[in-house]
């Protein structure tokens, strides 16, 4: 593809950007917890593992993190309001940091109360649009700079988002919203170069497939532009509506979010805000499931059950006992949890973030399970190392047959992934025996003290190394 005039200025102009990173980032305050608290290397280069010595029921209460994916929109989207933005109830983890990182290089101040789970992101001083750096491809959530950019300076150099390897993940519907909207695209060497006259105009866009990202990254670009951007079979997932709720609080009008059509009508400008991110309704899932999984007895807090519904429903059939409060689920199961047919879908159908820990429940569940995938088909990574524990899975292109097996042995497993990583400690807790779990950068992406959390719930979880 070509390269557009005037680009080799923006790389030097970069680089220029780079140089200031290193300056603010020294001026940040209170940011170190966010970095030092995620690392899965220790000190002696040895990699850390998690060792989980299984068959404890998990009793007690959790308390639910903000949510991962609805922070990494809201952060890169605080570069569409030149004000101060104060963020609260953000998780602390990795992904988080990186993206300090990367609102820092772009010349936000950012400052991080890591205790009380806030940051504040100052963007007025932001004058580039370029984000092309090693970080980008360490996470998926990245491309939302790309709406946030084109929205704010009606043109970006960003790399292509990398993330969980869960087989192709286009970026197509994304790309042709920003073309509706007057965007020249060009890709070159693993960077989205994006180019308008004269900034944005609304569209009417249409997508082919519900998408999280591609909604998010629409209603990111269509905020600050001309007129009205309409869009048609919009994903509603709870992070998308959180977005447009943080959108709206800083002056934007985002109308519908949490249907399938939502409008934007554009504003000149938007201002700072204060906003509280929702709990984490994955997190939320991951400790209902381990509930159940381990015969447990545990009340989720700080969680809006109405995200939940699905999990909820599917542990109602599988013989589990849910109850619910305001901000609180309770999760009881005690002995044989019987087989279920899952089958993953876009909200409010069943999350395929949570496929991989309740398939772990499945596995010793009574009778045969058949568990669809519908959204990532490389999403059964975690199938090989749970046959490691003796397992029962046939896996057939997107669909898993699980044969319920009386118990899961311990063993040594490695995380592929974020949401695989989660549903591993879960089969570690529900094992008879010692299981270790290596790869935890993956966990660390994206789940707060989990080890804590799981250990005051009385799980028997240590992290070494
Ligand atoms: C988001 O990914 C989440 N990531 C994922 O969570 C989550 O699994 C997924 O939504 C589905 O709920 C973030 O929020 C950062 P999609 P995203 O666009 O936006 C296809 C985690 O561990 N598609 O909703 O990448 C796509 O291939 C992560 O927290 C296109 O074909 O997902 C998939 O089959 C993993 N073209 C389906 O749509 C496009 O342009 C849904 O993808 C975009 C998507």
């Amino acid at each position: 593809m070509a390269i557009m005039a005037a680009d080799t200025d923006r790389i030097q102009q970069q680089k220029a950007v780079r140089g200031n990173f290193t300056r603010k980032a020294d001026a940040k305050q209170g940011v170190s917890p966010l970095y030092s608290a995620t690392s899965s290397r220790s000190l002696t280069g040895d990699e850390e593992y998690i060792e989980i010595i299984g068959g404890k029921r998990l009793e007690g209460h959790v308390t639910i993190s903000g949510a991962k994916n609805a922070a990494v929109a809201v952060i890169p989207g605080a570069l569409l309001c030149e004000g101060i933005c104060t963020i609260n109830n953000l998780p602390m983890i990795r992904d988080v940091a990186v993206l300090d990182e990367l609102m820092t290089m772009l010349g936000a101040v950012v400052t991080c109360d890591a205790e009380n789970s806030s940051m504040t992101f100052d963007t007025r001083g932001v004058d580039c649009s370029i984000v092309v750096n090693e970080l980008v491809q360490s996470m998926r959530a990245s491309y939302y700079f790309m709406g946030a950019m084109l929205g704010r300076f009606g043109c970006c150099d960003v790399a292509l988002p990398g993330g969980c390897n869960l087989g192709p993940r286009p970026i197509d519907q994304h790309i042709k919203g920003f073309q509706a909207m007057g965007a020249e695209i060009y890709i070159d060497d693993g960077v989205l170069r994006a180019r308008t006259a004269n900034g944005l105009h609304g569209a009417d866009i249409y997508f082919d497939v519900s998408t999280v990202g591609g909604t998010i990254n629409m209603m990111l670009a269509a905020v600050r532009a001309e007129g009205t951007t309409t869009l048609v079979n919009a994903n509603k997932d709870p992070q998308v509506v959180d977005t447009a709720n943080f959108l709206n609080t800083c002056g934007a009008q985002v109308r519908g979010a949490g249907t399938d059509i939502i409008k934007i009508r554009g504003v000149k400008r938007m201002h700072g805000c204060e906003y509280t991110i929702i709990p984490d309704p994955i997190e939320a899932g991951t400790f209902m499931i381990a509930a159940a999984g381990t015969r447990g007895d545990v009340y989720v807090e700080n969680v809006i059950p109405a995200h939940l519904e699905a999990v909820s429903a599917k542990l109602i059939e599988m013989g589990a006992k849910v109850t619910e409060g305001d901000d609180w689920i309770r999760v009881q199961a005690e002995g044989e949890l019987r087989a279920a047919h899952v089958k993953t879908l876009p909200h409010p159908g069943f999350l395929t973030d949570l496929q991989p820990p309740i398939s772990v429940v499945l596995s010793t569940a009574k009778g045969t399970s058949v568990v669809s995938e519908t959204i990532f088909e490389a999403r059964y990574a975690y199938a090989a190392e749970l046959m490691k524990m003796g397992a029962n899975i046939v896996l057939e292109d997107r669909i898993a047959v699980i044969q319920g097996v009386e118990k899961l042995r311990g063993a040594t497993l490695y995380a592929t992934d974020l949401r695989a990583g989660a549903a591993l400690m879960v089969s570690g807790l529900m094992a008879e025996g010692r299981t270790v779990i290596k790869n935890l950068e993956y966990i660390d992406r994206g789940y707060e003290h989990f080890e804590d959390k799981i250990r005051a719930l009385g799980g028997d979880v240590e992290r070494k190394g």
